[in-house]
């Protein structure tokens, strides 16, 4: 699969609108999906872009470990936040966090990345999840489930060539992470799935999966299966009606 270039045209602001904006987002999606785990003493940010979530995420840690292998991204945080002491920037090559030290992670987040990338990387990623978190730390990620639709994927590409409409077609994300896929990762790695939440993103199709994870040796409890959640960007939409009345935020 192509790495997808990301244009950047307002910092990753322009993902957000179907919610109405990163704030609506985070306060009305993604906060109440991870409330469990915050205030956190350490959380790391796998891919943190130009910061979108990371800017939320500072208001809840006392130190903030940003992970991105893209220079333009890390470049764009620092001229963002500063010499913060509560963060630091790690350039890394995509698939390592060895400059994590062991056992000090509360959280690890990462949202609206690791949909795009290959198998091969979400495995190292999460092959490293259980060495850095605490004992009851946890890991809440965003990846692709689009290996589920992988029949239907290869039909809809060929149709899709013959129009000559291949770019866009299925948001990029991974053709073969699936959410059982995922969960066997982490199983074969020293850790549980709390929730896996299959969702809809821009379409009807449930191509997407939020997996909350936490070493096997914590006290949470593991889900049984996947909840499937058809009603995600209705949910986005009933957020953007709500949030289009107040007064909008920047963080
Ligand atoms: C769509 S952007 C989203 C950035 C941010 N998470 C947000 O939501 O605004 C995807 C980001 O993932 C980063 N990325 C791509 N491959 C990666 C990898 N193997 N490890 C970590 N980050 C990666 C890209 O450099 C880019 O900054």
């Amino acid at each position: 699969m192509a790495k997808p270039d990301y244009e950047w045209i307002a910092a990753g602001e322009e993902w957000s609108e179907p919610w109405g904006g990163s704030a609506a987002q985070w306060f009305g999606s993604i906060l109440p999906r991870i409330q469990t785990v915050l205030p956190a003493n350490a959380i790391v940010e796998i891919a943190s872009g130009f910061g979108r979530w990371s800017s939320y995420l500072m208001q809840h840690c006392n130190h903030l470990h940003l992970v991105e292998p893209d220079a333009q991204g890390m470049d764009a945080c620092r001229r963002r936040f500063g010499s913060d002491p509560k963060i630091s920037y790690h350039l890394n090559d995509g698939r390592s966090l060895e400059m994590i030290p062991d056992g000090t992670i509360d959280f690890i987040f990462s949202f609206d990345s690791l949909v795009h990338v290959r198998r091969e990387t979400i495995e190292a990623y999460v092959s490293q999840f259980a060495a850095k978190l605490t004992t009851n730390g946890m890991a809440f990620i965003h990846h692709s489930n689009l290996g589920q639709f992988a029949a239907s994927v290869s039909r809809r590409a060929r149709a899709l060539v013959s129009r000559r409409k291949i770019a866009g077609a299925d948001h990029q994300r991974d053709p073969e992470m699936t959410v059982e896929l995922f969960r066997e990762l982490c199983e074969q790695n020293g850790l549980k799935c709390l929730c896996q939440e299959l969702v809809n993103w821009r379409g009807r199709r449930l191509i997407d999966c939020f997996s909350t994870v936490a070493r096997k040796n914590s006290k949470w409890q593991e889900a049984p299966g996947p909840y499937r959640n058809p009603d995600f960007m209705r949910e986005a939409e009933l957020i953007r009606r709500v949030a289009q009345h107040y007064p909008q935020i920047t963080a």
